[in-house]
């Protein structure tokens, strides 16, 4: 989804702004640009495609000024093409990027037209620059011209504004996508999301909805959506800066694959002790919301949506009360039944998806609580739940979410804790459950130990165009998260069914060209799933299985069995996760497909 990076500073800014891009690349995107201020002239240059030809571009034509906005855009209106892509300008003093959809931009559009604006764009966005062009020919100041346009978008807009009048200062707004202002000595900064500013500072400030800032070298000045002037406190980065490198790793995924005995660590750390979970985790207030709860409500998109899936079958099984789970985009446009009691939980590994946020503000006066599972600290969604749980997955920068999802699935455990001791589950169940966590490190790094295996299976899928998933009990959203994970970053079509439908019709797809692959670890379904695979054998498919026990389920003809290790049950859908990951990333790698990065997608869903 688009980026935004900005820079007023004593130091020249093109780089800072060029290697700010290069960070932000992660969230996806199809085009790039920059504009850079010296005091007479606001240059600009954008690209199709990748930073790297906007670096290139940059190499032959540099720009040089000590402010400058660029930006990463992601196609909504308008194809990706250079005239589509930001900054935009009006006039050749003042421009503008812009992440989010101004949803209003046609009637404003034609109100511009009439005054004598020229459109050279198909963007939304180019609305902006002109209104606040209108703004500054009236004779406004630039700051006053953004407080009037911003008045007039309906939508979800991060703006970052510079004018060549005011060359020691940029402008920036926010009402419904991120932005964060980083703070720097002597210098300051805007950006999308911290990590694009980790190599200038770590010291950054959120700026709230509806928050307009004057950012200049020696000061942040800010407003709120009531025009009041407030302040905002500067937080200290968390997580380590390398923690956003690729290391030793070719791509950001694998990396992140690897990295997660050591986050999953970090999901639990200081939040367990004495074989109890210590609630406090939750936040203030915690305890006494968790005392009313009857029910759970879940949403989240995409992986976190999965995660929420398997956290159905955990808090009905242990807690005993309801637990709905749907999809955001879903939620927030019907009439939806709120029982009392309700806690309202959101999943979502940025913190800033548009349709789950949505969804939380269309209902939080409706419900007694809400909880968000994240792993973006200071995110929108952290910022408004009653309560919240970090996952401490760290920077996720693979646009195919890995860790952030088994640590979601660790929260949502301890959370499933948290509710059961209320209801159904005893003391030892608790002590036992905690145990198990604890030995989650320890078994997710045995599992990585497989890749080499997993990587040789990866060979019989690369020429496929076609897959099938099954998986039954908590195992199903384990492989609705395997196939999005082989669609995503192979683009090889992949469909996960619960393995009991296979008979009501996808039986019909199965023949030689139709891998199946299955995770039957050693549970009460494991008899009917062996009979579900049995169904596939018999017509012709070919079936790639991780099991979880060596007597039970052997390899054969035609089918392909890799043992996990012996596995508590209620880890089996954070452990036969990781499996597929390492499954999906070789299958990619051997295609040769952009993993970090694939086609048409992006990190953070900032828009609908
Ligand atoms: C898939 C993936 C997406 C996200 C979804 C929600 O690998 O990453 O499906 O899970 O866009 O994003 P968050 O978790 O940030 O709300």
């Amino acid at each position: 989804m688009c980026g935004i990076v900005g820079a007023v500073a004593a130091r020249p800014v093109a780089e800072i702004l060029l290697e700010g891009l290069r960070r932000l690349e992660y969230r996806g995107y199809d085009s790039a640009g920059m504009a850079v201020s010296n005091g007479n002239t606001t240059e600009r240059l954008r690209r199709t495609g990748k930073v790297q030809a906007l670096a290139d571009a940059l190499a032959e034509n540099p720009l040089s000024g000590h402010l400058g906005i660029a930006h990463t855009r992601w196609a909504t209106h308008g194809k990706p093409t250079e005239n589509n892509a930001h900054p935009h300008m009006s006039g050749d003093r003042l421009a503008i990027v812009h992440n989010g959809i101004i949803e209003n931009f046609e009637v404003l559009k034609a109100a511009l037209i009439k005054q004598g604006f020229r459109f050279t764009s198909d963007t939304d966005t180019e609305v902006v620059a002109h209104l606040l062009q209108a703004e500054l020919n009236g004779g406004s100041a630039i700051l006053d011209a953004v407080n009037t346009v911003v008045a007039k978008l309906e939508g979800a807009f991060a703006l970052g504004v510079i004018q060549m009048d005011n060359p020691g200062q940029m402008i920036a707004a926010r009402k419904g996508s991120p932005l964060v202002v980083g703070v720097g000595i002597g210098e300051n900064f805007i950006a999308s999301d911290q990590l694009a500013l980790l190599q200038v500072t770590d010291r950054f400030m959120f700026l709230d909805e509806g928050d307009v800032a004057r950012i200049s070298c020696d000061g942040i000045e800010v407003w709120d959506q009531a025009g009041a002037s407030v302040e905002r406190d500067v937080v200290r980065y968390e997580h380590s800066v390398s923690s956003a490198d690729k290391g030793e790793y070719k791509h950001y995924m694998m990396k992140e694959i690897y990295e997660q005995p050591k986050v999953l660590a970090a999901a639990m750390e200081g939040r367990l002790s004495n074989g109890r979970l210590l609630e406090q985790a939750f936040g203030a207030g915690a305890s006494e919301i968790f005392d009313q709860v009857k029910q759970v409500q879940i949403i989240a998109c995409g992986t976190s949506y999965h995660a929420g899936m398997v956290a159905k079958y955990w808090i009905e099984d242990l807690v005993g009360i309801p637990c709905n789970v749907e999809v955001a985009s879903e939620y927030r446009y019907r009439p939806v039944v709120l029982p009392e009691g309700t806690l309202f939980i959101s999943v979502s590994q940025s913190g800033e998806t548009a349709d789950t946020l949505a969804a939380l503000r269309e209902i939080k006066d409706r419900v007694l609580a809400s909880l968000t599972i994240c792993n973006v600290p200071g995110s929108s969604l952290v910022r408004e739940s009653d309560l919240c749980l970090m996952t401490n997955a760290g920077p996720e920068i693979g646009v195919a979410s890995t860790k952030a999802f088994t640590t979601q699935l660790v929260g949502l455990l301890l959370t499933t804790l948290a509710l059961g001791r209320r209801h159904n589950l005893s003391e030892e169940k608790e002590t036992e459950i905690v145990a198990a966590l604890q030995q989650l490190p320890e078994l997710t790094r045995q599992v990585l130990e497989m890749d080499k295996d997993i990587e040789l299976m990866s060979q019989s899928f690369a020429e496929k165009h076609h897959s099938l998933f099954l998986g039954r009990g908590p195992m199903y959203p384990v492989v609705m998260e395997g196939a999005l994970k082989l669609k995503e970053i192979s683009y090889i079509h992949a469909e996960s069914y619960p393995a009991g439908e296979l008979k009501h019709g996808p039986l019909a797809l199965v023949d030689k060209d139709m891998p199946v692959v299955t995770v039957a670890p050693r549970n009460g379904m494991l008899d009917k799933l062996k009979a579900n695979l049995q169904e596939v054998r018999a017509r012709g498919g070919e079936l790639f299985v991780f099991a979880g026990c060596s007597e039970q389920v052997k390899p054969e003809e035609g089918m392909a069995v890799l043992h996990m290790p012996e596995v508590p049950a209620i880890l089996e859908p954070i452990v036969f996760t990781v499996p597929l990951q390492l499954l999906s990333y070789h299958v990619a790698v051997l295609k040769g497909t952009d993993v970090d990065q694939p086609r048409n997608l992006a990190k953070s869903v900032t828009v609908e």
